[in-house]
């Protein structure tokens, strides 16, 4: 695969009009489509669910969606979304009761499994299941909204990941999420990240595919 991989996250897109933004993001050489749900009780926002993740594959999106799960609880999520078509899903180890459980049912619907650590949250939820993770999901921003700033913190937990990973010699994906832009995904690579996620940097005006592929080159450079 990829060395690094670019995932715009359609909470900043112009929902009224999804899948044209999807397919333009995806031409202007998005990797993968992050597709954030929240719920209002999880995360203090109401998104979208596996209703608008079965009409992108639908409309004939065949990129991977990496879903990330904002929401408790979370098992019967995840069986709508495996239906739904979803690629990856993550989700928060706070969020549900059996950690173990949940990355299982993931991986036995046929998708990637994945867990997210807030900017507070330690990695030990990780520790014991490493053999089960296809991703290992940090936020920079705390779950919620796009546009936030970035936590700079993160870049030292971003070391620890990596190391974790390295050291438990598994293939797994180290992703950020929030805050990304041009000016410090250098320093998100340099900690070890190799899956970036991108909102409001890369969904901005003008919405068109040059826009969206000038940014994306950039953060690629
Ligand atoms: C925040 C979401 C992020 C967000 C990223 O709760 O999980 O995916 O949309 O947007 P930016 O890149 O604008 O921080
Ligand atoms: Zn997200």
């Amino acid at each position: 695969g990829k060395k690094y991989i670019i995932a715009p996250s359609i909470l900043s897109a112009d929902f009224a009009r999804l899948g044209e933004e999807v397919e333009n993001v995806l031409r202007a050489g998005a990797d993968v489509i992050h597709f954030d749900v929240m719920d209002n009780h999880y995360a203090p926002n109401l998104t979208v669910g596996p209703l608008v993740c079965r009409a992108l594959r639908d409309h004939g999106i065949t990129a991977p969606i990496d879903v990330h799960l904002m929401v408790s609880p979370v098992d019967a999520l995840i069986d709508e979304f495996v239906k739904a078509g979803a690629s990856h899903i993550s989700f928060h180890p706070e969020a549900t009761i059996h950690v173990d459980r949940s990355l299982q049912l993931i991986r036995d619907g046929g998708c990637r499994a994945g867990l997210v650590f807030n900017p507070a949250t330690s990695l030990d939820a990780a520790r014991y299941v490493m053999d089960k993770l296809d991703i290992m999901l940090l936020m920079s921003v705390n779950p919620g909204y796009s546009g936030q700033k970035f936590i700079p913190s993160v870049l030292n937990k971003a070391r620890e990941a990596r190391r974790m990973i390295d050291d438990a010699g598994v293939d797994c994906r180290l992703m950020i999420d929030g805050g990304v832009t041009v000016d410090n995904i250098r320093d998100v690579a340099d900690a070890g990240v190799d899956m970036m996620v991108s909102g409001s940097a890369i969904f901005r005006a003008p919405r068109t595919v040059e826009s969206y592929k000038e940014t994306i080159d950039r953060m690629r450079a």
